[in-house]
């Protein structure tokens, strides 16, 4: 299951997906954390210090060996070089699977344990300076984990976990069609509820699964005013965390002591993100992956690459999770 958390700056996303990853990993579920955001907080989310987090791989700095693994032996990519963010898998591509070693995992992911026998797989596409920001280079950091997500073949019971920027960026790319579930993370204010809006107005033509999560809401006007913006949309709601805060002191209580109302919150998502299983449609997520493709092609990628992009489609190929069982091509 693909699960996004997405909304503006400050909202919670980290926060949030930092512990819906700790409940999922609580139940000992595997679960790869992506951290996608624009502000690198994941790691220290899941207790990481500094110098852990800073020795993190970046998924951005390792494209190239990613393509390479992910292009296999399809011959409608000739070369990694031809290979963009939106480049579809077809026959002879190499897939992912959440429960495997594969080199992508190898140069990409490391694990963090968290209480007890709790661990997870983190990714990140690493940091973003002001250069990246709006251009190429901030797309190709996203691009790493869109390029995943696209071969990735994954079944209910195993989560990928992304927290993400809800910017411009995600639309350009297909990268916000990508998930099960994504999840809005609103504050009770105009601003927080303004994001949900102009995500609902992309998500809707893409059948995109969309909830809000109201977050830090301290009394009924703040569910009011959360009811009355969004609707039916609004999920559940978290409320300010002393366990939040004894963890950003450095602090952190065992997770088993989150507050209950918390708890429940998060399960909530679990069980919204274990449903939206039945809506899943591998045609409509494969098509789509190709329609995007075929804008980037037209909007930068075959001038960038000088090649005609479009022929990388197969179109025969379908991802399917039949595939799950299928032997990697060599
Ligand atoms: N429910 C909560 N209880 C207490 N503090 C919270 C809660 N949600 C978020 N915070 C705090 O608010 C700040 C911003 O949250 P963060 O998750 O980093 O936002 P984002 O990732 O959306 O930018 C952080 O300091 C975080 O600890
Ligand atoms: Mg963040």
């Amino acid at each position: 299951m693909k699960i996004a958390f997405v909304g503006k700056g400050g909202s919670g996303k980290t926060t949030l997906s930092s512990l819906f990853i700790r409940h999922l990993a609580a139940e000992q579920v595997p679960v790869i954390a992506v951290d996608a955001d624009i502000n690198q907080h994941l790691g220290a989310a899941l207790g990481l210090d500094e110098a852990e987090s800073a020795a993190l791989p970046a998924m951005g700095a390792r494209l190239p060996l990613i393509k390479d693994y992910l292009r296999g032996s399809n011959p409608r990519i000739t070369s990694a070089e031809t290979m963009i963010k939106t480049t579809p898998p077809g026959e002879g591509s190499r897939l992912l699977r959440v429960r495997e070693d594969n080199p992508v995992f190898d140069a990409c992911a490391r694990t963090v344990r968290l209480d007890d026998e709790a661990a997870v797989q983190l990714m990140v596409t690493g940091p973003f300076n002001d250069s990246d920001l709006g251009v190429a280079c901030y797309h190709s950091k996203v691009g790493a984990v869109e390029l995943c997500l696209n071969h990735l073949v994954d079944g209910p019971g195993e989560y990928v976990v992304v927290d993400m920027t809800a910017g411009s960026d995600s639309f350009a790319s297909g990268m916000f069609t990508r998930f099960d579930m994504t999840y809005l993370i609103a504050e009770p204010t105009r601003k927080g509820v303004s994001v949900y809006r102009q995500y609902k107005e992309y998500a809707r033509d893409f059948g995109v699964g969309l909830k809000v999560v109201g977050n830090k809401v301290q009394g009924p006007d703040d569910l009011d005013f959360l009811r009355a913006e969004v609707g039916d949309d609004l999920l559940t709601v978290f409320g300010h965390s002393d366990w939040v805060r004894a963890m950003e002191k450095g602090r952190p209580p065992r997770f088993e002591l989150l507050e209950e109302a918390n708890r429940q919150a998060l399960e909530t998502l679990r069980a919204t993100a274990d449903r939206s299983y039945e809506r899943r449609d591998w045609q409509r997520y494969t098509r789509q992956m190709v329609h995007f493709h075929l804008k980037n092609a037209e909007r930068w990628g075959n001038a960038k690459t000088g090649a005609d992009l479009a022929a990388q489609v197969d179109p025969a190929f379908v991802l399917d999770e039949r595939l799950l069982a299928a032997p990697q091509p060599a």
